[in-house]
């Protein structure tokens, strides 16, 4: 049987581009996506076929579609082997000197439950299919650079996603490493939907000038990565596995330590 990957996030942009890479590259494996946007999920079946992609279309934060999912995989499979949590949002992108109201609380809820709590949700249910695999199963986890410092405005953003580069080493350090390893990759400033928004609308809301200047000479310069360049690393670790040394880390996706996994 080939390998079963779970992939959040898949209508657009990293994700997608994950969906085809790894379908490139593993004619065996077949891939369950999660998003919203049935319409994307819809053409990448068209395009595969449902042998190959199979899709939910709910919001993450949805626990009842999410253990339905996963009794889905455990009915067909009897195991999983990999899950690349990409899905995530940046939203609310405010300065927290701003963040003043109860709505803006509410906006940070949402943040997380999005960027976090459903991954933990999801992490949870699907441990022991995970441990079912007959190979050592991978959690890949989207981080952000923002994780590791300050970003101005993404204030919300970068606690959820350092909580992930934590969750990751805490299932490093309670999971034994030869059932279960977890990674998380930043997979640098990428040419998606997420930056048209911070050049077009949560940037000037939410941002200082200076601070979104960089992301706006990113795109004049055409200097944004393309989704295939860190969709072949995670492609990479799902397929073929995150080393024992890496297990638990935080890696930018060009950091040399993933030399043999790169694209
Ligand atoms: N682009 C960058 O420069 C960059 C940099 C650092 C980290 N990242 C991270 O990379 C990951 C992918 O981002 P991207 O750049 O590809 O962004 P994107 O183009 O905005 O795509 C986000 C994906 O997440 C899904 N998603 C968002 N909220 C969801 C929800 N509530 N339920 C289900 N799915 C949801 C979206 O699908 P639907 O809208 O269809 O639900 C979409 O497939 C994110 O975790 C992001 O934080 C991106």
């Amino acid at each position: 049987m080939g390998k079963i990957i779970l992939v959040t996030g898949a209508s657009r942009g990293i994700g997608l581009q994950l969906v085809k890479t790894i379908i490139e590259r593993d004619d065996e494996c077949v891939i369950y996506g999660v998003a919203r946007t049935e319409a994307s999920l819809q053409s990448l079946q068209k395009e595969y076929g449902a042998d190959k992609f199979m899709y939910r279309a709910c919001d993450i934060t949805d626990r009842s579609q999410v253990e339905a999912l996963v009794e889905e995989i455990r009915n067909k499979h009897g195991k999983l082997d990999s899950i690349v949590a990409n899905a995530g949002m940046l939203e609310p992108v405010k300065s927290i000197s701003h963040a003043t109201s109860e709505h803006d609380i509410k906006q940070w809820e949402r943040l997380f439950d999005v960027n976090f709590f459903s991954i933990v949700t999801l992490v949870t249910l699907c441990l022991p299919l995970l441990k079912g695999s007959p190979f050592v199963s991978n959690i890949v986890f989207v981080s952000s650079g923002a994780s590791v410092k300050p970003y101005n405005g993404w204030s919300a953003y970068g606690c959820s996603k350092a909580a992930l580069n934590h969750f990751a080493m805490d299932i490093a350090s309670e999971e034994p490493s030869d059932k279960v390893r977890a990674v998380c990759i930043a997979p640098g400033v990428v040419d998606t939907q997420m930056q048209k928004d911070i050049r077009e609308t949560l940037g000037p809301q939410g941002m200082t000038p200076k601070a979104l200047e960089r992301f706006t000479q990113l795109y004049k310069t055409s200097s944004l990565l393309d989704p295939k360049v860190p969709a072949a690393v995670l492609a990479q670790l799902a397929l073929k596995g995150i080393p024992d040394s890496l297990n638990g880390q935080y890696l930018r996706y060009n950091d040399e330590r993933l030399g043999p996994v790169q694209g």
